[in-house]
């Protein structure tokens, strides 16, 4: 449903410490691809979370994948999770958080409180390599969208949880290529949906376009 999210989430385990037996929230798991990955891979257990996408189809999906017993499929908002207080060992959320996250209020207020002391949090979001006053770069006008400006630069993100004092940041980067990681999806959805984000990714030849992986532990 974006840039690569398997790609994604293997780069942002590298900065993450998943143990068989932990309990996952993965926020916005779309498909529930990823959910697949993090229990096959890691043995864990996760809490298959979204809003778009219904839970029984994911159960469905999660079925075919052998993995029912391990990979919950949960649908509700952001904002009315239904899980208790530091009940996960770990949050992770691809090309997602950013949909509901950059509320200050969000990851003081609700997202962090899920998970327990020493707990890991991952995401990884699209963004911008640096803040335009505009919201955005002069190449990207013709093709921008008004859900674009949750689009902030790596320095942004790490602000945004470093100054709650709730955690500290492990990572915080923009991932190589990442025009090579949205390019599949961008052409499947051109093709299957009619959008512009072919267009949207050649128009930005100053590539300010970017993925940016942050993590971080609980204090
Ligand atoms: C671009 S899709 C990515 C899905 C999946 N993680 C992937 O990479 O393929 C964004 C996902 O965020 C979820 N989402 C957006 N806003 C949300 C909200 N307010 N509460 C819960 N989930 C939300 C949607 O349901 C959607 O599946």
């Amino acid at each position: 449903m974006g840039p690569h999210p398997l790609w994604l989430l293997e780069e942002l385990c590298e900065h993450m410490d998943l143990k068989p037996g932990m309990k996952v929230l993965d926020m916005g798991c779309g498909k529930g691809l990823t959910s697949v990955f993090l229990a096959k891979e890691f043995g864990v257990t996760v809490f298959a979370n979204d809003l778009w996408i219904s839970a029984t189809d994911n159960l469905r999906r999660f079925e075919d994948a052998g993995v029912a017993d391990k990979v919950f499929p949960i649908h509700a908002e952001a904002h009315a999770l239904p899980y208790a207080a530091g009940f996960f060992d770990a949050a992770i959320s691809i090309d997602s958080y950013h949909y509901y996250g950059t509320d200050e209020m969000y990851f003081p207020c609700t997202y962090a409180k899920l998970v327990k002391p020493g707990g890991q949090f991952g995401i990884a979001v699209p963004g911008l390599v640096r803040e335009y006053e505009k919201g955005y770069p002069d190449t990207l006008e013709e093709y921008w969208d008004e859900d674009m400006f949750t689009f902030h630069s790596k320095e942004w993100w790490r602000n945004l949880w470093e100054k709650t004092g709730i955690v500290e940041i492990t990572a915080c980067y923009e991932v190589e290529d990442p025009k090579g990681i949205w390019m599949p999806w961008a052409e499947w959805s051109e093709t299957h949906r009619g959008s512009n984000e072919v267009k949207f990714l050649n128009a930005d030849t100053n590539n300010d376009l970017a993925l940016i992986i942050m993590s971080a532990v609980k204090k």
